[in-house]
């Protein structure tokens, strides 16, 4: 079972994350463990300190070097790789979260805050992780968002077969769904959906979902091989009017 370690200093963003839908269908069938630790029950000194002004002057608080040592000592196995959530990291991607879900480790997620931590953290973490090109008030979000989206791809947790057709997965985006009415507002679901007629409709999605990319990411088409009969659908797409 794969475990997750939080270390935070609002371990209270997590309450709705651990008592909703799927995450908290698979922590109680047990497929993961969600640990979320508070980093104040490792601060330094008779005033339970986390944070310090920086030296060398400058706005804002940063997280001490002391309390996140010790939380990663007591938290660190054999078996767990260590990532500091920051925007300075490596971009996160559904590739990512694939490899991370297939690995046996656990993983700790540490949530930066203030104007950021000591930089010297650096040497006791494995890598860090962005989740994308902005800056939040803290790690929290970013690392439900790393354990979400890995979560789901763990065993059991959801109909493996919904992976396959996930974006990204083979660097398209999803093909579009429809269910009821058939007819909203003028606007109807695809006759071929109606039609029953499973290979008929698999092209129609094989089709969609590489139009659907070559209108809003043709960046990610860029990436890929295609197949010759993707090459055949794009420039049929591309004819299009
Ligand atoms: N902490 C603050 N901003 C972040 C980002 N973009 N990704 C991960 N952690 C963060």
């Amino acid at each position: 079972m794969k475990q997750f370690t939080v270390l935070t200093l609002f371990p209270e963003m997590f309450n709705n994350f651990l008592t909703t839908s799927i995450i908290e269908k698979a922590l109680a069938k047990k497929l993961i463990a969600i640990n979320i630790v508070n980093l104040r029950d490792y601060s330094v000194g008779k005033h339970h300190q986390v944070d310090d002004y920086q030296y060398g002057g400058g706005e804002g608080m940063v997280l001490m070097i002391e309390p996140l040592v010790k939380a990663i000592k007591a938290h660190q196995t054999k078996n767990s790789i260590t990532i500091l959530l920051s925007p300075q990291g490596k971009q996160y991607r559904q590739q990512q979260a694939q490899q991370l879900a297939k690995q046996e480790q656990d993983l700790i997620l540490i949530c930066g805050h203030y104007e950021g931590f000591d930089e010297r953290i650096l040497h006791y973490v494995d890598y860090e992780l962005s989740i994308g090109d902005y800056v939040l008030t803290g790690g929290e979000l970013a690392s439900m968002i790393v354990i979400d989206s890995v979560a789901r791809l763990c065993s059991d947790v959801i109909n493996a077969q919904s992976h396959l057709n996930d974006s990204f997965t083979n660097n398209l985006l999803d093909y579009p769904v429809y269910t009821n009415p058939v007819a909203y507002d003028g606007h109807l679901v695809p006759e071929v959906l109606l039609s029953g007629h499973h290979q008929n409709i698999a092209q129609w999605r094989e089709y969609e979902a590489l139009k659907k990319t070559w209108l809003k990411r043709p960046d990610l088409l860029l990436k890929m091989t295609l197949t010759p009969q993707q090459e055949i659908l794009l420039t049929k797409i591309k004819n299009e009017k």
